[in-house]
């Protein structure tokens, strides 16, 4: 029997909890070994909860008790989780984690600290909820260079605009049941606004090119400027707004690394992930694009995805596994957002007597005017040629000189 504990018991933690107490004799099946749930570490209390005994508000009782083995931490955030997780590593145990903030900004440190100490350190359901992505990206892909990789990973955010797309439900509804459904970040804020995918898209980028990808100075913007009429010149062009983390490497060796709302094509392989699922495209030198798809979000595909770290740690006490990256410093190989290159999507309120077309064509020579049924009266939307985000600034500029103002612009995905 293996002793474990879980820190924390909001919905990941709860669901981990349901599914070793239920699921009992096939874990023990898999992990060759009966996995006991010692401690449940959370300052809230459970009366009447069938695990009631279990539960300590002393962190160290679980860092003291060499008989733990296993240590879940799904209380998310940084504090108190980074150094209750370093502390654990550093005693010897093993340490799995769903907590996408502590990953994406500790991970070097924590990765080192579990080398040094010959344990384990997973984060299986950091990315993508349910979706195995971590280990196939370490494991099965190994082989191959990562030439880029593109995702939806955010389930909250993907869940708001497919029912902004297809309901036309207003974002602050669609929030409120994103919420109620258990899909969003305790602060919504980190969904809305990017910064969850921002820290999926940094652990991604950090496992393929095995240099910490810190989320600090990434370029991140969320959802919340998207609107209905947004929504709308996008499908009139054949398209659909999705909220994308992206990297590519570049042939200098340089990361274009962002998130940001962009505007897919129908055939993009991404614009049919609705509702909550996330959707990752991994494009390897060898393999061509390979896509991950599933639910990313929720109680029970998230934990599952810590419940089976939790088995694989236990299956690997003796032979660490092998899931590591370097520090690193975002300085030396990420490109500045501004040189990344790109088509946008400009939606543009004018005067009257503004002859548009004539003004976008001499700036933006080659645009692509979007057009739309029930075409609004002094607005316009068009397309620009491929473009450094730099330059495109430095045009729109020149355009707001025009009577014209720009509503909103999003950048257009690849063919
Ligand atoms: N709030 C996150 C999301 C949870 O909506 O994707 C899973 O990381």
């Amino acid at each position: 029997m293996v002793d474990i504990a879980i820190m924390g018991y909001g919905v990941v933690g709860s669901g981990v909890a349901e599914i070793i107490t239920t699921h009992t004799q096939s874990l023990k099946k898999r992990a060759k070994e009966e996995i006991n749930i010692k401690y449940i570490l959370d300052i809230r209390d459970f009366p009447g909860n069938p695990l009631e005994d279990k539960f300590t508000k002393n962190f160290s009782d679980i860092l003291n008790d060499d008989d733990v083995k296993v240590v879940v931490e799904v209380m998310g955030g940084l504090n108190p989780a980074y150094d209750y997780v370093k502390q654990c590593l550093e005693k010897g145990k093993s340490v799995v984690t769903s907590n996408k903030e502590l990953v994406a900004t500790k991970g070097a440190q924590l990765l080192q600290i579990a080398r040094d100490k010959n344990v384990n350190f997973l984060f299986e359901a950091s990315v993508g909820g349910g979706i195995p992505i971590i280990r196939p990206m370490s494991q099965c892909l190994a082989a191959n260079d990562v030439i880029e990789i593109e995702g939806i990973l955010n389930g909250t955010t993907n869940f708001i605009l497919t029912k902004m797309i297809r309901d036309n439900m207003s974002f602050e509804d669609a929030l409120s049941l994103a919420q109620s459904l258990g899909y969003a970040e305790k602060d919504p804020t980190a969904d809305v606004e990017g910064y969850d995918a921002l820290r999926k898209i940094c652990i991604l980028a950090s496992l393929a090119y095995g240099k910490h990808v810190y989320p600090d100075g990434i370029h991140t913007e969320g959802i919340s400027k998207i609107t209905l009429d947004d929504v709308s010149y996008a499908e009139a062009w054949g398209g659909v707004i999705k909220l994308i983390g992206s990297v590519k490497k570049l042939d200098d060796g340089r990361l274009d690394i962002f998130v940001a709302p962009m505007i897919l094509s129908k055939h993009n392989q991404l614009a049919s992930v609705d509702d909550v699922f996330n959707g990752i495209m991994v494009k390897g030198d060898s393999t061509g694009d390979v896509v991950f798809y599933g639910k990313g979000a929720g109680k029970m595909p998230t934990a599952s995805a810590v419940v089976a770290d939790v088995i694989d740690c236990i299956k690997h006490f003796k032979a660490r596994k092998y899931l590591y990256w370097a520090d690193g410093d975002n300085s030396e190989y990420i490109l500045p957002y501004g040189e990344s290159v790109c088509a946008m999507y400009v939606r543009v309120k004018y005067a009257d007597g503004v002859d548009i077309h004539s003004v976008v064509d001499d700036i933006f020579g080659g645009a692509q005017f979007i057009n739309k049924q029930n075409p609004v009266e002094n607005e316009a939307a068009f397309i620009t040629n491929k473009m450094t985000v730099d330059h495109f600034h430095s045009l729109a500029e020149m355009l707001e000189c025009n009577d014209v103002k720009i509503e909103s612009q999003i950048r257009m995905g690849e063919e």
